[in-house]
């Protein structure tokens, strides 16, 4: 199968008119000028991209989106739990995963890590949707057993880990997801860590409100400070996804990054729930792998760009905050296009995702978005984006009209 279009390989360079030959899963090659056959989708005015990594979702989640309710653990009380708890039912779960697929590729999120609930029912359904839809996930079952209503405690067991692991060719891993520290006691964090030690990914949160930050405190008094308590139990290693990161101090910013953790900054949710304003500047001097999430549904926004434009919003309120607003790094609109493609998917370990260039796994979009293919394109593309401008999805080498997915509504 060949698309045509202007391929946009990178954030910073032109689109050049080109074509992609997929063959089978794969890019099997990618060529500049005349495509060499008829195209099955795409055209001269069309514009070739890889499709976009989530580095944060709550999958169950989606069905609350705009629901405000006070501050994090507010929220999470009032509106979050109450709407986990129907994940308890296995056909809901089912239903509600397909939806979240959908509208994912209806995004141009064709990869993504993250949040079940704490029933098995989860676990279950993206299986399942995985197999109609094979979006590349690593996704876990929270595990929680405290500080929440008593039918969502769990022990988030991992029994099918192993199995999971190397399911749907590679397309779905099973991470170990402790919901935060405030939910997991000392006891479920050591069994968190012990699942982690099989190899998996873990996925938790880290320093969002300063509410929770002080809870933190009360409940591990003796624990220097909230990444310390992570440490303490093994959970700090280079498969750590840490979302948020808001309120670190100087310590714990060196200490994840020499644990080689990976942070995923969230804008959308972090402003939505009023937590705080990322520090760009400590990521980058510390040198922390960084990776951008939608964090749904704290976030609003499922579409990466619309995230991704948020992260330079965000960046530019705290440079004019900041007393002196130079020393404040604002990330370009390449950089954030950059960030949920190639870099979103090489911290998430799915290296072959995110780019086009022979061999990668063929994940892409082709847009129309009507707008000048100039030096503006990308620009324009991150502060205008509307998934209208998604004319077609290829996810792992199928073609998919978004109107009509391979998941339609049960
Ligand atoms: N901290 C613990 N659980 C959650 C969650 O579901 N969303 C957000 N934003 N933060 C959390
Ligand atoms: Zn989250």
């Amino acid at each position: 199968m060949i698309l045509q279009g202007r391929l946009l390989t990178r954030g910073d360079q032109d689109p050049r008119p080109g074509w992609v030959r997929v063959a089978d899963v794969r890019i099997a090659e990618v060529g500049f000028g005349e495509p060499p056959e008829t195209a099955a989708a795409g055209g001269p005015d069309a514009i070739i991209c890889p499709g976009f990594t989530d580095a944060h979702i709550h999958l169950p989640q989606l069905s609350i989106t705009g629901c405000e309710g006070g501050d994090l653990l507010t929220w999470l009380n009032e509106v979050v739990f109450p709407a986990e708890r129907l994940w308890a039912d296995a056909a809901f779960a089912g239903v509600a995963v397909r939806d979240a697929y959908r509208r994912m590729l209806a995004a141009g999120t064709i990869a993504y890590a993250g949040y079940l609930t704490s029933h098995q029912a989860g676990v279950t359904a993206v299986m399942k949707a995985g197999q109609e839809a094979p979006l590349r996930a690593v996704v876990g079952q929270v595990m929680i057993d405290r500080h929440a209503p008593e039918w969502l405690l769990t022990g988030g067991e991992g029994r099918q880990l192993a199995r999971l692991a190397c399911s749907q060719r590679g397309r779905l891993a099973l991470s170990v997801n402790p919901r935060f520290a405030v939910a997991c006691s000392d006891d479920m964090l050591a069994r968190a860590a012990a699942r982690a030690a099989e190899g998996a990914v873990v996925q938790t949160h880290l320093s969002e409100s300063r509410r929770e930050c002080d809870l933190v405190r009360k409940l591990f008094p003796g624990d220097e400070h909230y990444a310390g308590v992570y440490d303490r139990h093994g959970l700090l290693h280079e498969r750590t996804l840490l979302a948020h990161c808001l309120h670190l101090s100087d310590d714990e910013w060196r200490l994840i990054a020499e644990r080689g953790c990976a942070v995923v900054h969230c804008p959308t949710a972090n402003t939505f729930l009023q937590a705080g304003l990322f520090d760009l500047d400590a990521a980058r001097r510390c040198g922390v792998r960084l990776a951008l999430g939608s964090d749904v549904a704290a976030g609003p926004d499922l579409a990466m760009p619309r995230v991704a434009r948020a992260m330079i919003e965000v960046a530019k309120v705290r440079a004019l905050a900041a007393p002196d607003g130079s020393s404040v790094p604002v990330p370009t609109p390449a950089e954030t296009w950059d960030l949920i493609t190639r870099g979103n998917a090489d911290v998430l370990g799915f290296e072959d995702t995110g780019r086009l260039e022979a061999g990668a796994s063929a994940d892409l979009l082709v847009l129309r978005p009507g707008l000048p293919p100039d030096r503006y394109l990308v620009a324009r593309l991150i502060y205008t984006w509307r998934d209208e401008y998604i004319d077609r999805v290829v996810l792992n080498g199928t073609l998919i009209d978004p109107r009509t997915p391979p998941v339609p509504p049960s």
